[in-house]
């Protein structure tokens, strides 16, 4: 498209924030190479999400028999589920390329523009954290996403004029934590709108096999399912505590990780056997200690325990929910009978 449209070219000379966006991208994605190198690569090789995968596979097949864009993608769902691999999988799967870049990163039209021009027809651009598109931005993506141009504004006071760039058909995969944020019309230009749930232990188990095997670490079958119920549903927490877990049976000397080493070491990292950790141990004992087990809303609750409202909500509270251990209520957040119980605290009469 570059070379084609001269207005383009003059209007883009200058905009080399987008380089830097890209290398932001990319360092991003080395920082976390480890994790990188964990990601299987192919549909096949993804493990659990059932029916996304079935439903996914159609329609990546149908796009490819029709040598046709895949429509847009919209994946939501709870934090190291599995979004950004599936965005990955769905350019290899398509034989295309990526292009990465996260949402409140995208600050003017212009670093837009710049993402969607290097974009050859059928290629994915992936959209993480697409909730935090800044206004202007996401107003830009709707002809883009529809109808495949853009319109910008070149030029100032008097002289300024639109310019139309048409772009490829492409496909865009937006990925959020938070869907509830995300506006209307954006989240009606996605064709293909899917949620990621919690992973049941036994897929997390076939995780955690499979990642000790990439690490050359042997596992027992228990081993693995005792690191999977404690891994909250969690993909990412299965690999992070796994590494942990092998750390100690490093040190030990011990052949294969099993139950009790997991245990041991699971103990140590103070994750107990639901996969809760220290923060929300503090949240649940806060809740009962000054709130008389709620109902009390998520900023009294965030003050108190010293963390931010929204990682509460995004990080910590989807679990605790999940898990039953937690209501919402029109008044606040209340603990229940479960969490008292697995606290190992006396139950109050009203419950
Ligand atoms: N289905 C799966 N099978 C095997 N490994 C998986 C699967 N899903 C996720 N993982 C592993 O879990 C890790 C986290 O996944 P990923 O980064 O895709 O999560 P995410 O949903 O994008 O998280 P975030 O919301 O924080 O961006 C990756 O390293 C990946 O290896
Ligand atoms: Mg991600």
């Amino acid at each position: 498209m570059t070379d084609e449209n001269p207005q383009f070219n003059t209007w883009f000379e200058g905009q080399n924030e987008t380089d830097e966006l890209l290398r932001n991208a990319a360092a991003n994605e080395t920082e976390h190479s480890d994790e990188l190198s964990l990601r299987p690569k192919y549909l096949r090789e993804y493990i659990g999400q059932g029916p996304l995968k079935e439903e996914l596979a159609v329609y990546l097949k149908a796009a490819k028999m029709r040598e046709e864009a895949l429509d847009h993608v919209l994946l939501f769902g709870p934090p190291g589920l599995g979004k950004t691999t599936l965005a990955m999988i769905i350019a290899n799967e398509l034989g295309v390329h990526l292009k990465t870049a996260s949402g409140p990163a995208i600050e003017k039209g212009g670093d837009l523009v710049a993402l969607l021009n290097g974009l050859e027809p059928g290629d994915v651009l992936f959209i993480d954290e697409i909730h935090r598109l800044p206004t202007n931005v996401e107003e830009m993506l709707y002809s883009a996403m529809e109808d495949y141009f853009i319109d910008i504004m070149v030029g100032q006071g008097p002289t300024a004029r639109a310019v139309h760039f048409p772009l490829p058909p492409f496909t865009l995969v937006g990925a959020t934590t938070r869907p509830g944020m995300l506006s209307k019309p954006l989240r009606d230009r996605f064709g293909i709108i899917n949620s990621l749930e919690y992973y049941q232990p036994e897929d997390l188990q076939q995780i955690v096999t499979r990642t000790a095997d990439i690490f050359d670490a042997p596992i027992t079958k228990e081993g693995a399912y005792a690191v999977a119920s404690r891994s909250r549903g969690t993909p990412r927490i299965a690999n992070r505590l796994l590494k942990r877990v092998r750390d100690f049976a490093q040190v030990s000397s011990q052949a294969a990780i099993d139950t009790d080493l997991v245990e041991m070491a699971l103990d140590k990292l103070r994750v107990d056997q639901k996969g809760l950790d220290d923060t929300d141990h503090k949240l649940l004992n806060a809740m009962i200690d000054f709130y008389h087990g709620g109902p009390v809303g998520l900023n009294t609750i965030a003050a108190n325990i010293g963390e931010e409202a929204d990682t509460l909500e995004a990080m910590v509270e989807p679990y605790l929910l999940q898990l039953g251990f937690i209501q919402r209520t029109p008044r606040g957040r209340v603990v229940t009978e479960a969490a008292y119980r697995h606290l190992g605290r006396p139950v109050p009469a009203e419950k």
